[in-house]
């Protein structure tokens, strides 16, 4: 069995790494900054942004 999951979003364990990422985005949005997420399909936007 695959242990990756590939092509839907992904949660929990299975989302790796994106820490400093994480990080940018707490911080702008606390300070009412607005922001774009912008990345080729399947970068795992979706997944960042669901993470919260
Ligand atoms: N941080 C991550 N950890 C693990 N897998 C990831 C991560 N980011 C993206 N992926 C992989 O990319 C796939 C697509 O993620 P998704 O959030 O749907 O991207 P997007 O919204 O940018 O198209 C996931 O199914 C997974 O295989
Ligand atoms: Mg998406």
């Amino acid at each position: 069995m695959n242990p990756f999951i590939f092509g839907e979003v992904v949660k929990d364990a299975s989302f790796i790494n994106r820490k400093a990422e994480l990080e940018a985005i707490v911080k702008d949005l606390s300070d009412c900054q607005k922001m774009f997420l912008i990345a080729p399909r399947r970068y795992g936007k979706t997944s960042l942004l669901l993470i919260f």
